[in-house]
């Protein structure tokens, strides 16, 4: 589970990632992911890559 200690699931940080939404800082304000010890921080940036990606691939073709 990336961020242990607020019992956040790769499935909820998946869903909270949307546009203006896409940022480690963001998905901690909705979900407070990544806003205690900070270790999960780079789990959560890779989440939102792997989200994010369809999209930018999108707006590029
Ligand atoms: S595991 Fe994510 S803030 Fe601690």
């Amino acid at each position: 589970m990336p961020a242990t200690c607020f019992g956040v699931g790769t499935l909820q940080i998946a869903a909270a990632v949307r546009p203006g939404n896409t940022s480690v800082r963001a998905v901690g304000r909705s979900l407070r992911a990544g806003t205690n010890c900070s270790s999960c921080r780079a789990e959560i940036r890779a989440i939102i890559e792997s989200e994010s990606l369809p999209e930018v691939q999108a707006s590029c073709g």
